[in-house]
């Protein structure tokens, strides 16, 4: 039998960077690692073979589509300080860009796996009457965005837009599909630290690092009161090298993917960063939070979800998968990473005296 073949489109990023290596470790698979850049992805792999491209070339995307077996879809504008800012791009980035791809797909019989996102869900976990939930669920939780002038849900709209063709097409045209919903993602290479290789604001694990790397103050939205559920890179890889194996079990499925047990507010997570990063540089100078208004880092649109925390039942039904690492697993290998590909900090850090984990 020939080895699958298997398209990662976005291969150049954080999460394409965990997942190449893992599918070309977990079993016999050629990868075509289509990117426009492949800093993050590591050394040279006989079987990951770089093919630098844009998405936007409906050439690019027939050839790929037609030479391999399935198709991982991660390419996007995820960075909600994009949203408001850049929504055009964003917009073509998670919607306009991709739909010849769904189109290929179901042109050339190949199967699907699509990486939406846990912004679907919106501002809060709502179920069909508009009752609260706890989790949200694939099946039972709607879609509450915000109304036109809070750009921050355009990326939302546009993924469920995709989410929505790729189900019709699922539907109606004999797609294979499998939609996965990441929640909040953290690793090694995630982003990029402003001023050293990108510019503006990365997501918050990358903000709070770059903060403490240049020995400023980490910055809290609404007093760092939000929530959010962070898994491991590790952990969701776990769960993708899994929906590749299980073929028939993930065949028209929309799956969470994350780890509910890991709801923290973002305050926790700047303590634990700045305690981890105090842990490596002991003797340094202390880590400050300050409170900051959403406007002063996102300009005017910005809105934001208090809570974030997935339901993995089916995940776990359908991968027999667990998520297992906790925070305080996960962040001291993501600060050592941080600091050995960005150095150490200018001005040393550690964390307050009392400072604690706050709400
Ligand atoms: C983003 C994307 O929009 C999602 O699609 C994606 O699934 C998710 O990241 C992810 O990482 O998987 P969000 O969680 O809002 O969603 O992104 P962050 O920029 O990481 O923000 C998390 C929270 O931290 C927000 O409440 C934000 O206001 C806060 N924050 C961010 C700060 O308090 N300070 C900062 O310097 C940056």
């Amino acid at each position: 039998m020939r080895p699958e073949r298997i398209a990662v489109l976005g291969a150049g990023g954080f999460l394409g960077s965990h997942i190449a290596p893992a599918l070309v470790a977990a079993g016999d698979t050629e990868i075509d690692a289509v990117d426009v850049q492949f800093d993050k992805l590591g050394p040279e792999h006989e079987r990951i073979h770089r093919i630098r491209a844009r998405i936007d070339e409906p050439a690019i995307i027939d050839e790929v589509v037609r030479r391999c077996d399935a198709v991982l879809s991660l390419t996007a504008l995820c960075n909600p300080a994009l949203y408001n800012t850049k929504p055009l791009e964003v917009i073509d980035a998670s919607y306009s860009d991709l739909v010849p791809l769904v189109k290929a797909c179901a042109a050339h019989r190949k199967r699907l796996i699509h990486f939406s996102t846990c912004e679907v869900y919106g501002r809060t976990a709502l179920d069909a009457a508009g009752r609260p939930m706890r989790e949200m669920n694939e099946e039972e939780t709607g879609f509450f965005l915000g109304p036109l002038d809070r750009e921050r849900w355009t990326y939302a709209c546009a993924k469920q837009l995709l989410e929505r063709v790729i189900w019709a097409y699922g539907r109606h045209q004999g797609l294979e599909f499998t939609v996965i919903r990441p929640f909040n993602v953290i690793g090694a290479r995630m982003d990029f630290i402003p001023g050293v290789d990108g510019e503006g604001v990365p997501r918050v694990l990358a903000s709070f690092i770059g903060a403490l790397l240049r020995g400023d103050e980490l910055l809290l939205v609404d007093g760092g009161r939000p929530r959010r559920s962070f898994i491991s890179a590790e952990d969701f890889v776990g769960a993708i090298v899994a929906v590749l194996k299980r073929r028939d079990a993930c065949r028209g499925e929309v799956l969470n993917v994350g780890n509910p047990s890991n709801d923290i507010s973002i305050r926790e997570l700047a303590v634990a960063l700045s305690r981890a990063f105090a842990a490596r540089l002991p003797g340094a100078a202390p880590a400050r939070l300050r409170n900051v208004a959403a406007e002063e880092i996102y300009g005017p649109g910005y809105d934001d979800t208090a809570e974030r925390i997935p339901d993995i039942a089916k995940a776990r039904r359908l991968l027999d998968w667990e998520p297992r690492m906790s925070i305080a697993e996960t962040i001291p290998p993501i600060v050592d990473d941080y600091l050995a590909r960005y150095g150490q900090p200018a001005t040393p850090i550690r964390p307050a005296a009392g400072m604690q984990g706050g709400q």
